[in-house]
């Protein structure tokens, strides 16, 4: 197992990160690891899963993967959480990813369905690691870190439908509220919002609303380009890192100046 020559700042401890298969949580993953921790990818694609695994088998038992549903109450608590303190003997650091687009729809195109599915993978899966890593933090009595993937959809609209827009805003709510509430503890919650990221986020959107496109467009001919994994996660290491110590409740824009 190598241990981390470059950048050990996370060297001993333990991370989770939800949707750790895939984009954005894939670079957090390896990012981590470099950084010396150990890390658990949970994520719903099994065989994305195991080809991380294999892609990342010089850190052999220091990652972990688990198939779990993060809308799944107590799939996150039980296979996320606990799994992770049973596998590792501590957690440290919980990085709620995992999440899926709507298709850009606006309200009056929205089904109840979409609503609901969109705010059980975005939102509740938030709370549920949130609330289950506190808990742990506190009764471990150590302080520990939260960090949320919200969305430049969490601080603006026009980005991204109704239901991924509402649920990234309550990400930022929550984060908000957790960082307060906790702040006395040593819990550091904070929420990083990426700009347009290459991802297979946007692979199953089949169908998008032509106005939620046409308004989610607009403004991009300022864009400079879309935003790699690799510049996400570089800002996640950062807040999950003793360098943002005194950093807590805040929303990282990362967007190249797009919404500036
Ligand atoms: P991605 O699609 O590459 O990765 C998302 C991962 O989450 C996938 O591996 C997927 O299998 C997993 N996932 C989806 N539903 C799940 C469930 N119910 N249970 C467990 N795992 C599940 O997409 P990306 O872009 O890396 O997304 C990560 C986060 O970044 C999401 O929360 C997304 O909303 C957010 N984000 C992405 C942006 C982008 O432009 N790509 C911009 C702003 C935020």
């Amino acid at each position: 197992m190598p241990e981390s020559r470059h950048n050990p700042v996370l060297a001993g401890q333990t991370a989770v990160i939800t949707g750790g298969a895939s984009g954005i949580g894939k670079s957090i993953v390896q990012r981590f690891l470099e950084a010396g921790a150990n890390c658990l990818a949970a994520d719903l694609n099994e065989e994305a899963l195991a080809a991380l695994k294999q892609e990342l088998a010089e850190y052999g038992e220091r990652l972990d993967v688990v198939k779990v549903d993060v809308s799944d109450r107590g799939a996150v608590e039980g296979m996320v959480v606990d799994r992770a303190v049973q596998t590792f003997g501590q957690m440290d650091i919980i990085v709620n990813n995992a999440g899926i687009m709507d298709n850009l729809l606006p309200i009056a195109e929205m089904d109840d369905d979409v609503w609901e599915r969109l705010m059980k993978v975005n939102l509740n899966s938030v709370m549920y690691g949130t609330r289950k890593a506190v808990r742990y933090f506190l009764e471990r009595g150590q302080g520990g870190v939260i960090i949320n993937t919200a969305s430049l959809s969490g601080l603006c609209a026009g980005r991204g439908g109704c239901a991924y827009t509402a649920s990234k805003f309550a990400v930022v709510g929550l984060t908000k509220n957790v960082a307060f509430m906790y702040a006395d503890t040593g819990i550091r919650c904070n929420a990083i919002c990426p700009g347009n990221t290459q991802t297979n986020i946007g692979v199953g959107m089949r169908q998008p609303s032509e106005r939620g496109m046409a308004k989610a467009t607009t403004g991009y001919a300022g864009a400079t380009r879309s935003g790699t994994p690799e510049e996400i996660s570089a800002a996640a290491l950062f807040l999950a890192s003793d360098q943002a110590g005194f950093i807590n409740g805040e929303t990282l824009t990362i967007d190249g100046g797009w919404s500036a």
